[in-house]
């Protein structure tokens, strides 16, 4: 595994001090292509990680080797490629089980990211366990993803939707929280961190505050697992989703991970090949674990991707990002912070890989797209997150978020440009 191969020349003027956390974010840089490319004349600034990560030379190996070399289906042949595609097919899970601490590879389920995991349990567990007079808890910092399933569940099924409140800060109000877990409430759907304001919420607190009344919690894992060490089993966590493509994987491929007994318990999600154990005109019978909830041929070449990029996460150690990115991030509020008309959206005191910001004045788009001739790639918008814009009174934010290859300098070109912005806007 080269985690960090040397680098190419054309990367010397990205060169960047690391940070005392010893990390070497210049040779990390070398491992991912795209960075050494230009953007409208411009050095390419990639701050736009939690919409997708970029793949390092590891992944895009991994997949085209797979196309070339070992292209077959899986579960299905005798032959030899089929038999090789279907050992690099298990071998992905297990690094996902390992990633994640879950106990058993049976308990990752994949599926093509944390939307499709987040529907699967709407409509598989919540269409099972939640009746007409329950309630499913989320809170008002979640994507569109972990409310809209469970807007369709509830509608479906004559139960109540609940939303636990935030403060200005954008972190959310615990003692709420436990007063909104009733005997009615069949689930809690939770961010760990949140895609618009880049909070971290407290995962553990959460789901012991659920656990002592016996409701069981989603965890959308998809803008945690990139930054953090994620322990599902320490966490307890009943379901957590996450999503390769922001974890410098593949797009199209993301994993359920599920408790085994939760899962079992559940119905199937959708019907077709490897899904089943026998099949008859008059009854079906299912399948195990995970294959129960993986009907039809899976995204082979994406899985692999998603393991390589595990793989490469690991050599380089998700203590280590999470160290280094803290203090990118630190670095980054404090020089945004500190600009004139420039207004943080989100101040928790836990946060990771996100600085939303407006900038008096200024509607967010324009400032995409000033900073996009000036190379620097950033999200504008509600970030599929409307009503945690609601809730701060905004249409939108200008949205930077971190990964672990971005630099100080990189943050200093952005603030340059916010300057700019406001230059062209005084
Ligand atoms: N959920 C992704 C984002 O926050 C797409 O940008």
């Amino acid at each position: 595994m080269t985690t960090a191969a040397k680098l190419p020349s054309t990367e010397s003027s990205v060169r960047s001090r690391s940070f005392d956390t010893g990390f070497d974010v210049e040779r990390i840089r070398g491992d991912f292509p795209i960075l050494a490319r230009d953007i409208r004349g411009k050095k390419l600034v990639y701050l736009d990680n939690a919409a997708t990560s970029q793949k390092p030379r590891v992944v895009l190996d991994a997949v085209s080797r797979y196309y070339e070399q070992e292209n077959a289906n899986i579960h299905r042949g005798v032959h030899f490629l089929s038999e090789l595609a279907t050992s690099e097919h298990d071998r992905a899970r297990q690094s996902v089980k390992s990633f994640i601490n879950a106990a058993d590879a049976r308990e990752i389920i994949f599926v093509r990211g944390t939307t499709e995991a987040i529907n699967l349990v709407a409509q598989t567990y919540g269409r099972a366990n939640v009746g007409a007079g329950d309630e499913v808890l989320v809170t008002a910092m979640e994507h569109h993803s972990n409310i809209v399933p469970w807007q369709l569940l509830c509608e479906e099924k004559g139960a109540k939707l609940r939303v636990a409140p935030i403060n200005d800060a954008g972190e959310l109000i615990l003692d709420d929280f436990a007063k909104l877990l009733t005997s009615r409430t069949k689930l809690v759907a939770v961010a760990h961190v949140s895609n618009a304001l880049g909070t971290v919420n407290p995962i553990s607190e959460i789901i012991q505050l659920a656990h002592q009344k016996n409701i069981p919690v989603l965890v959308d894992g998809a803008q945690a697992v990139p930054h953090m060490k994620v322990d599902v089993q320490a966490l307890d966590a009943d379901f957590y989703t996450l999503s390769s493509h922001k974890m410098f994987g593949p797009m199209g491929i993301g994993v359920l991970y599920g408790k085994a007994q939760l899962l079992e318990a559940m119905p199937p999600y959708q019907g077709g090949g490897d899904m089943i154990s026998s099949v008859t005109f008059e009854k079906t019978t299912y399948n195990k674990l995970p294959f129960k909830f993986e009907a039809g041929t899976p995204d082979v070449a994406g899985a692999i991707g998603f393991g390589a990029a595990i793989e490469y996460l690991n050599a380089i150690g998700i203590e280590n990002i999470a160290k280094y990115e803290h203090e990118l991030l630190t670095y980054g509020t404090e020089k945004l912070g500190s600009i004139e008309g420039v207004r943080l959206i989100g101040t928790a005191k836990e946060r990771a890989g996100v600085i939303s910001f407006v900038i008096e004045g200024v509607h967010p788009h324009d400032v995409g797209t000033i900073l996009d001739q000036e190379g620097i790639a950033i999200r504008t918008g509600h970030h599929c997150a409307q009503p945690i814009m609601d809730r701060f009174g905004i249409p939108a934010t200008a949205r930077a978020s971190f990964a672990f290859y971005n630099t100080k300098e990189e943050v200093d070109a952005l603030a340059n440009g916010i300057q700019k912005v406001r230059e062209v806007f005084a």
